[in-house]
């Protein structure tokens, strides 16, 4: 038997899988991080809780599996993207606890940039709008507020990664400094159409290229590592949302999928042209595997899931976020009521960071049922808002409307959600049997790296379908809920009095 090593180093936890050739779930292991919020506004994880957690699952999922080193065939990485952290090369030593892509600190550089009239600099070559979600700006940050870090800088002591090249470092015991393009595109650093870092913007934010992990190909042999007890090939790298795109098996220009966590994240394929967003999205590269470059368009939505943990922490609806369904199911429709939780403000396609959360068409008779049901809803509606504006986008690339969209994350297996959002879309939604996408891409990407499979049409003919959810609803019922969600947004978007 053939078996390929998944880490998925995420926001909340490090979780490693093992699959088999067939792309089967074999073990599992997870273990949660801390969140550390120095200040509002501010999120922080500790680098070596980030790898020492890594490797403990790492072993865990090796050990249910009852597999030694030499059983593995190769290891892929696929991580949190944007998160930032400089360590010192000789004594790999971190110098500041990793800055988490939620971050906003780095607001000023951002502001600082756009008073120099970047923005339409930046997109072009980054395909990003300025934002302190990317990682430029934190790198930033660090280099002027950690004292000495400059003048370590300038001498070549440190290192900047985000938690790919962290990781890399970490396995192969400091010997490869490296990320993969599709991390390197998260940068804001990075010219994703010269497949390089950008002298430029480097010196618009003052960071030393000493600094800087050579950027390679997603599916590529990095490196051995022994830090599991044996030598195992490193094969695969891709930041999580690219990797879950491969994972889906979205290989091709008008392939679209939508992983539901705490927030949304969805990617277009977009082939090999670059287009740069006219609705307020974002271009990234995909996860690489051979030769060619090849984009995709990206939206999320702040509060997906995390609409669900408000709903059991802060208003006690039920006590386990999986009885939300029954409770939604309770009643055949909202009632009218509609959901925006806007409670970071509302990002693509609106871009409305002062918007509020909000509820809007309660009556009399409204009860905990119709509104578990507006806020599953709510879920649906932010997607179809995003998917929307990311079909016009792909379309002006050239690309085919869409046809159908994949999906995968915790709340994809909540089928009345699934069926909403195909209704709201009308396109199938398709649930693959395998929703671990992220984890599996980075296998995936290690195992063409290392001869387990052939080529891209191998994986494609592994994906497999669990269950497709067809729109029932007719295209004028779905205008309409579209029509009242939008005049939902209009009052989440009020200024308070
Ligand atoms: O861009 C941030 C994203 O990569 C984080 O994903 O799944 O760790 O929340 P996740």
């Amino acid at each position: 038997m053939t078996y390929l090593l998944a880490l998925d180093q995420g926001t909340s936890s490090s979780r490693s899988i093992v699959f088999d050739a067939q792309g089967r779930l074999v073990a599992a292991a997870q273990k949660e991080i801390k969140q550390i919020y120095p200040r509002p506004g501010w999120v922080e994880h500790d680098p070596l809780e980030i790898w020492q957690t890594q490797l403990e699952t790492a072993k865990e999922a090796m050990a249910k599996a009852k597999l030694q080193p030499g059983d593995i065939q190769a290891l892929g990485l696929t991580n949190q993207r944007e998160t930032t952290l400089l360590w010192n090369r000789k004594t790999g030593q971190p110098i500041h606890n990793a800055i988490v892509w939620q971050d906003r600190r780095s607001e000023p550089a951002c502001a600082a940039l756009r008073a120099q009239g970047l923005e339409t600099d930046i997109l072009q070559k980054t395909g990003l709008r300025i934002d302190a979600y990317f990682s430029g700006t934190k790198l930033q940050w660090l280099l002027d507020n950690v004292p000495d870090a400059r003048e370590q800088a300038r001498r070549g002591e440190l290192a900047f990664g985000t938690i790919d090249s962290w990781l890399i470092w970490q396995l192969t015991g400091g010997k490869v400094h490296a990320t993969d393009i599709s991390n390197a595109a998260r940068t804001m650093l990075f010219n994703i159409r010269d497949n390089d870092w950008d002298k430029d913007l480097l010196q618009a934010m003052q960071i030393e290229p000493s600094l800087l992990p050579g950027v390679l190909p997603s599916s590529f042999e990095y490196g051995v590592t022994q830090a599991l007890g044996g030598a195992i090939p490193i094969c695969g790298v891709a930041g999580d949302q690219q990797s879950a795109l491969f994972g889906q098996a979205c290989f091709y220009e008008g392939m679209a999928k939508n992983t539901y966590g705490t927030g949304c994240f969805t990617l277009v394929h977009t082939g090999s042209r670059f287009q740069a967003s006219h609705n307020g999205l974002i271009t990234t590269r995909t996860a690489q595997a051979g030769e060619l470059a090849e984009y995709a368009i990206e939206g999320s939505v702040f509060v997906g899931g995390a609409v669900v943990q408000w709903l059991r922490d802060g208003l006690h609806a039920f006590q386990s976020s999986r009885d939300i369904e029954a409770l939604a199911h309770s009643v055949p429709d909202s009632g009218g009521v509609v959901m925006v939780p806007a409670f970071t403000g509302l990002g693509a396609p609106y871009w409305q960071p002062d918007a509020r959360g909000t509820i809007t068409g309660m009556t009399r008779g409204t009860t905990m049922a119709h509104i578990a049901r507006a806020a599953l809803e709510s879920i649906a509606f932010q997607s179809a808002a995003l998917l929307q504006a990311i079909s016009l986008d792909a379309v002006a690339a050239g690309c085919a409307p869409l046809t159908e969209v994949r999906v995968d994350g915790g709340a994809s297996t909540n089928d009345l959600l699934m069926q909403f959002q195909a209704d709201l879309l009308g396109i199938p939604v398709i649930r693959p049997v395998v929703t671990e996408t992220t984890a599996l891409g980075a296998a995936w990407l290690a195992g063409l790296a290392s001869g387990v499979y052939t080529d891209k049409k191998a994986l494609s003919a592994l994906w497999q379908a669990d269950r497709t959810f067809t729109p029932q609803l007719s295209r004028h019922d779905a205008d309409l809920l579209m029509v009242r969600w939008n005049q939902a947004v209009r009052q989440a978007c009020l200024p308070p009095t």
